[in-house]
């Protein structure tokens, strides 16, 4: 299974396990993902989402091939807009454990997170432009207002990488710990978080965050634009480029 999704001590636990493809997300994967965050936010015994990925890394993003198809077929695909919006809507809070490369909505999802715990090798990155195509998840409304303007560009449109220490310093990373302690560290926060008065802890969430809804207003908004970008010929020469790198 690519996605393992366990609950244990109220915590559910979301992996993505796609190794062999550097935990690239698949449509499939998109709908697991968002299947776990909704039945999160309706099972009263789940307190916190930890959201894990695989030693070797986080995520390297949507499935290239899947943005390739759908260059011909259209805009960002149902699954993907049913998993953001599941992000932007869940109500329990969201832990992160990242190592390795997070690219693209590898680092994006990271906005939505409560708290992020990265191990020391962790590479943020969002090549979206470079890939003639433009932020989403959020991401437009969410890294200016964390990051501020200057950063969040630098970030989405040039794609700098931030690496652990620099995503600590710009306020995406709450402690950046040695790769062998990644797991037991974001777990022992989120067994922490679950162990809060949940509706107190809800309420509070619900106050620090922007609501759900301009979330999801912008998500919907970004995907349009997104739509556009995807099949622009500059889009499909970038995506055949990345396809054919090893030929
Ligand atoms: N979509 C589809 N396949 C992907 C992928 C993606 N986003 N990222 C990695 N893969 C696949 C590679 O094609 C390769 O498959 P193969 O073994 O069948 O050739 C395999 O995963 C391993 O990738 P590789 O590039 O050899 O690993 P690496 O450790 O050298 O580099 C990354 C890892 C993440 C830096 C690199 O794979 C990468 O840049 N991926 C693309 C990231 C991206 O642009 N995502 C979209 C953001 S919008």
């Amino acid at each position: 299974m690519a996605i393992l999704v366990s609950d244990s001590e109220r915590v559910r636990t979301v992996r993505i396990n796609r190794p062999d493809k550097r935990n690239a997300l698949t449509l499939p994967m998109y709908e697991a993902m968002a299947q776990a965050l909704e039945e999160a936010t309706a099972h009263e015994d789940v307190r916190c989402v930890l959201i894990a990925g695989h030693a070797s890394g986080f995520s390297a993003g949507s499935d290239i091939g899947d943005f390739a198809t759908r260059a011909e077929s259209g805009g960002l695909a149902a699954p993907i807009i049913r998993f953001l919006h599941a992000l932007a809507r869940c109500e329990k809070p969201l832990v992160a454990a990242v190592a390795g490369r997070a690219v693209g909505v590898g680092t994006t999802l990271l906005l939505h997170c409560d708290y992020v715990v990265a191990a020391d090798d962790a590479r943020l990155t969002t090549p979206f432009v470079s890939l003639a195509l433009t932020p989403e998840a959020g991401s437009s409304l969410l890294a200016p207002r964390l990051l501020g303007h200057a950063r969040a560009f630098e970030l989405l449109v040039m794609g700098h990488p931030l690496d652990a220490a620099a995503a600590k310093d710009a306020g995406l990373v709450n402690a950046v710990v040695p790769a062998a302690e990644l797991e037991e560290t974001a777990l022992d926060a989120a067994r922490k978080i679950a162990a809060l008065p949940p509706l107190a802890v809800k309420a509070a969430r619900a106050l620090m965050r922007p609501s759900p809804e301009e979330i999801v207003a912008r998500i919907d908004q970004e995907a349009e634009v997104f739509r556009a970008r995807l099949t622009s010929a500059e889009a499909k020469a970038a995506f055949a480029a990345f396809l054919n790198r090893k030929k």
